[in-house]
């Protein structure tokens, strides 16, 4: 455990081995997700809380909720989610996938990412939530300015950071509100049906606002997450030639190489967690009100769980991975982002005869959702079978 302080953002535990995350994740009541959020918070940040403008303003959503309204919540929403729920979306991911590798065409150059990584879970999400096909680029360009971050390229031009984040959250609703609507008269098996007409297990009615948190929380836990896992798959085969070689000789393996390309991108790097009364991590006493940093990243490269961590083996196996969290806040849709990353790598490795970097990877400026912007390649490949 490190106590680190940098100039500009909130003092913090950064805790940085696999043991002593799991130790932290497995205590949701004394390491709150509620208390201060989960993201290290700059000065600004913290100014703007202060003066009652909070970046995502008062709306409560489950990564932001402490036991027992978190179990409450997350119930909501956690059946459209389990495996079976998520086997009907099977062929809408598998189409996806087939759908943007055949508008490559047979051979050229492109930009990984623009073309494939964030259009691919763009798809998914917005059939789930019930987003209509011409709305999906307006769509794309406001989850970019949604979750901008610090990365000037993404975010929106207007005033202050939280001026931006105001606006963009206005169109969300709009778009939202049109659609809850709709299927308040039309219901239909989509997730936003579920959620139109969600009640609490105590049986009140999901509210307006939080029906809306809900909404947006799947949309921006699940688009970028998914776009830079499948970017990191591709950087990781680029890498690792050999890997792909292998996938394509043993199919069978593609759970597994899912399971890997999530630890080794970790596309969420940290969570943070607030300690709501003295306590220890590891043996080192903590203060309440001390922030903590689970750096995912890191134990996910722990070599005392890991062997040659730093390697990407599609093979590995156990795979205790950290990449989508651990025990109450583990990954809603994690197996809806393990169907759409198997469903494109497996396209990847039926399929490409040759690809290799055509140019330098741009990274997104962000220390929490990490990968790439832009990843150039050159590419040849065969038609799907
Ligand atoms: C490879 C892609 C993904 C990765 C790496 C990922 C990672 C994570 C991680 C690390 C957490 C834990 C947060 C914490 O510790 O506080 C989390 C939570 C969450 N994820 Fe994902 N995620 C991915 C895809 C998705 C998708 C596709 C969805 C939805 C469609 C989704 C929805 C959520 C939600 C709603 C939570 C909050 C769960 C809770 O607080 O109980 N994620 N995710």
């Amino acid at each position: 455990m490190h106590w680190c302080e940098s100039e500009g953002f909130q003092n913090f535990w950064a805790i940085t081995r696999h043991a002593d995350i799991i130790e932290v994740s497995t205590q949701p009541e004394l390491f709150s997700n509620e208390a201060d959020g989960i993201v290290v918070l700059s000065d600004e940040q913290v100014a703007d809380q202060q003066n009652g403008r909070s970046v995502i303003g008062d709306m409560r959503t489950i990564i932001s909720m402490d036991p027992p309204d978190h179990r409450l919540y997350r119930k909501i929403a956690s059946g459209f989610f389990t495996p079976r729920g998520i086997s009907r979306l099977d062929q809408i991911v598998h189409d996806s996938a087939k759908a943007l590798l055949d508008s490559l065409g047979d051979e050229g150059e492109c930009d990984f990412v623009d073309l494939i990584a964030q259009r691919h879970p763009l798809r998914v999400l917005a059939t789930i939530l019930g987003i209509d096909r011409d709305d999906e680029e307006r769509l794309l360009v406001l989850t970019q300015q949604l979750l901008a971050g610090d990365d000037p390229d993404y975010r929106r031009k207007a005033g202050s950071r939280y001026e931006a984040s105001q606006e963009v959250g206005m169109e969300f609703y709009a778009m939202f509100d049109r659609i809850i609507k709709d299927r308040r008269a039309n219901p239909t098996q989509d997730l936003a049906s579920m959620l139109a007409h969600a009640h609490l297990p105590t049986g009140e009615p999901l509210g307006e606002i939080e029906t809306f948190g809900y909404y947006l929380i799947v949309f921006v836990a699940g688009h970028d997450t998914t776009r830079n896992a499948l970017s990191g798959a591709l950087e990781a085969f680029l890498a690792y030639p050999d890997q792909l070689q292998r996938l394509r000789e043993h199919p069978d393996l593609a759970k597994d190489a899912v399971e890997e390309v999530v630890r080794w991108a970790t596309p969420v790097n940290y969570m943070k967690r607030t300690v709501m009364a003295d306590a220890a991590v590891a043996g080192q006493p903590v203060k309440e009100g001390d922030f903590l940093m689970l750096l995912y990243a890191s134990g996910n490269r722990d070599e005392t769980v890991f062997d040659n961590p730093h390697d990407f083996d599609i093979g590995r196996h156990p795979n205790r991975h950290l990449g989508f969290g651990w025990a109450e806040h583990y990954c809603l849709g994690a197996h809806l982002a393990r169907a759409s990353t198997q469903a494109l790598i497996q396209q990847l490795a039926e399929r490409v005869i040759e690809i290799e970097a055509a140019g330098p990877v741009v990274r997104t400026v962000s220390n929490l959702i990490v990968g790439a912007k832009h990843l150039p390649v050159r590419y040849k490949l065969r038609p799907a079978a």
